[in-house]
């Protein structure tokens, strides 16, 4: 049989695996509530305008909650043969109201019902993004809070070089997810247009108000061109873009935490409801969930190329290979919300061993260029000089095998006459940390500093 939608000029049926390679239903379905919405603020607005009737209209809104209620009970019937979810809606409108059904897609086309469906989705999944990571961003917070003078090896190279705070550390990853949430906020900004009323590309001769349903669907305004309209998908590609960004700040940290959960690094114990014992090894503790996250970012980013090798090179306006964004989205989405929610409970549940960081800190020589810096401040070296000096102490420390603070006041004027007893002050962690005060040092008041300003943005 031909197709109840367009079969009209149609002899035949699809093959087998023409409705194969064309239905989307199984992923599309995902948009059943934007899909009644848009067509309850369609439906709405075609009345209001006199270009249905009211009762009309009232058919078209029951009819449609009707279908709401089947989709959400499980009991509505999803035909493979219908294409997509906008066709299975409007097909059981139509046997549930008859004739009416077919005036609720006057001035309207699929491609521009697909794009207010999707837009709705991708707005409603920012949101949940947005919360997803003021919460990720709260238990940081809390964290740093609980430990701006715990203090900790600072890495580069992950090699030891300077003596942080383990809340000074957590604050970097609070300006990272802010910035991911700023990135969430200025794309809803820019996809806040409805482009419901661009009908297949042209616009409509119906004297429609598109700023009615805009209005009603809670856009800021419509769209301004109909081409663009139904050809845009940059607000998926945006969202991919963003997602991508973020999943890579969550993976870096959980690369981090396997790595600080090891037996030789014992710098954090992940809570026993977050991690994983293994079936031979009795003594095993895995941090599987933070594996899981660092691996999303693997699928997410794969998304996003996915979605810009689809769109890259396709003419205006609609295409099919439009269809493709959908799966992508929803996934990276998926992905995305899971991990932001994995790491937020790992982190709340992360207990910090404060002594094995405190060693660590202090071995590795890292307040070397607290010596240098004194060297300069105290003694009037040149920097490069006061480099050169230390260095020189280093290596005898290495020789000895003991820390910069251990070598005999003798040995280090034998180095450079002008060092004082005077000079062990900086050599500890604890000064060194307490001595970075510069904006956004590592030094405990500005860390608080830094908290109590991002509490007051939460
Ligand atoms: N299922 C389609 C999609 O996801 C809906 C739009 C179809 N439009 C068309 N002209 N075939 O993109």
């Amino acid at each position: 049989a031909s197709n109840q939608m367009w079969g009209g000029r149609f002899a035949s049926g699809p093959d087998a695996i023409m409705e194969e390679i064309n239905a989307s239903i199984d992923f599309d379905r995902t948009l059943f509530r934007q899909d009644v919405r848009g067509s309850l603020a369609h439906a709405n607005m075609l009345a209001n305008t006199g270009i249905i009737t009211s009762e009309d209209r009232d058919k078209i809104a029951q009819g449609l909650n009707t279908i709401l209620g089947e989709i959400e009970n499980g009991t509505f019937i999803f035909s493979r043969r219908l294409e997509d979810i906008h066709m299975n809606i409007e097909a059981r409108l139509s046997e549930l109201i008859g004739p009416a059904a077919g005036r609720l897609h006057t001035a309207r086309s699929r491609n521009d019902q697909v794009a207010v469906d999707f837009r709705l989705w991708a707005k409603e999944e920012l949101q949940r993004t947005e919360t997803a990571l003021t919460g990720l961003i709260g238990a940081f917070l809390d964290q740093a809070e609980v430990h701006a003078d715990t203090v900790m090896p600072g890495f580069t190279h992950l090699q030891t070089a300077q003596p942080v705070t383990f809340g000074h550390h957590c604050m970097a990853y609070v300006e990272m997810f802010g910035r991911d949430r700023s990135r969430v906020r200025d794309c809803i900004e820019r996809m806040d247009e409805s482009p419901l009323g661009a009908a297949a590309l042209a616009g409509t001769g119906f004297a429609i108000d598109r700023h009615q349903t805009a209005e009603s669907l809670d856009f800021r305004e419509p769209t301004r061109n109909s081409i663009d309209s139904v050809s845009d998908r940059d607000f998926a590609l945006e969202f991919l873009s963003l997602a991508a960004i973020c999943a890579t700040h969550l993976s870096r940290l959980a690369e981090e935490i396997v790595i600080w959960s090891t037996p030789q690094f014992n710098f954090v114990r992940l809570s026993d409801s977050f991690s994983t014992g293994s079936s031979i090894m009795p003594q095993k503790k895995n941090p599987d969930a933070a594996e899981l996250v660092r691996a999303k970012t693997g699928r997410i980013n794969g998304a996003l190329v996915a979605l810009l090798t689809v769109m890259k090179a396709l003419p205006l306006a609609y295409s099919k290979d439009m269809q493709e964004d959908k799966e992508q989205v929803f996934d990276a989405a998926a992905s995305l919300e899971l991990a932001l929610a994995a790491m937020t409970g790992m982190l709340r549940d992360l207990t910090v061993n404060g002594a094995a960081m405190r060693a660590a800190a202090g071995s590795g020589y890292s307040t070397a260029t607290d010596l240098a810096d004194w060297l300069v401040r105290e003694a009037g070296l040149p920097f490069r000089q006061a480099h050169h000096v230390t260095g020189r102490a280093v290596a005898l420390a290495e020789e000895k095998g003991l820390d910069l603070a251990a070598l005999d006041l003798a040995d280090l004027q034998a180095i450079d006459a002008k060092i004082t007893a005077a000079v062990f002050d900086v050599l500890t962690v604890d000064a060194s940390v307490r001595s970075r005060t510069s904006f956004g040092g590592t030094a405990p008041d500005q860390v608080r500093r830094q908290i109590a300003f991002w509490r007051s943005r939460l």
